[in-house]
């Protein structure tokens, strides 16, 4: 399963990036209000740090506008994917950018359905809300398994990106489900090396090596 870190934050892509945890990063309209950065600039640095795809998203919500905005952010970067909402007007936007040779893509996904619909407008990849329907008391997980099993039917090659990750058991759970990619915020992915046994069998270790009085270098 491919990490994509979810954060339009530099300082915390760099971090990940230097342990080889990051194959791509995905923005959203949410995340470049937080970085308070301007989206071009942003997008640009990210882009020069990260080698595999970087998800920037078009804010109008009519076609033509998003069609015209995904052209200009496409012009940031060879790595961009252009992230449009999973709407008609977005999936039209999503055909006509695809057939042009952009990877896009789809966001805001919700049903078995939509991902259907997405895969045939020519999605490079579809972004199913974990978290988002697990607020709702509905089964986020449920609906990768679902996606998984219609694109496998089909052999459809829209690669799955399990989105609005919220735990650690939820990046299992998709990498066990079988997610092409899992986008996660930064806190999430540095937690995935936790374990309390870990913790535990080191201390001890380090107890007793430092009874036998030995060093190393
Ligand atoms: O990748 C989508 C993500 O940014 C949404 O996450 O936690 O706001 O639902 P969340």
């Amino acid at each position: 399963m491919k990490f994509f870190v979810d954060t339009a934050e530099i300082d915390a892509i760099a971090e990940l990036n230097e342990l080889g945890m990051v194959d791509g990063v995905t923005t959203n309209p949410s995340l470049i209000m937080k970085s308070g950065r301007d989206i071009l600039e942003v997008t640009k640095e990210i882009c020069d740090l990260v080698d595999g795809p970087v998800s920037a998203e078009v804010v109008s919500l009519e076609a033509d506008e998003m069609i015209a905005e995904g052209r200009k952010l496409a012009t940031i970067a060879d790595n961009i994917a252009v992230k449009v909402p999973l709407t008609w007007a977005g999936l039209k936007a999503c055909k006509t950018l695809s057939d042009e040779g952009n990877m896009v893509n789809v966001t805001l996904c919700f049903s078995a359905n939509q991902a259907l619909i997405a895969a045939k407008a020519g999605a490079t990849f579809i972004s199913p809300f974990i978290g988002r329907l697990d607020d709702i008391n509905l089964d986020g997980m449920e609906l990768i398994a679902d996606i998984r099993d219609i694109y496998d039917n089909y052999g459809f090659e829209t690669q799955i990106l399990a989105a609005s990750i919220r735990s650690v058991n939820h990046m299992s759970d998709a990498a066990k489900i079988g997610a092409d990619v899992a986008t996660a915020p930064p806190a999430v992915i540095k937690k995935l090396a936790d374990h309390p046994l870990t913790d535990a069998g080191l201390a001890a270790f380090m107890k007793d090596w430092e009874k036998t009085g030995q060093k190393i270098l």
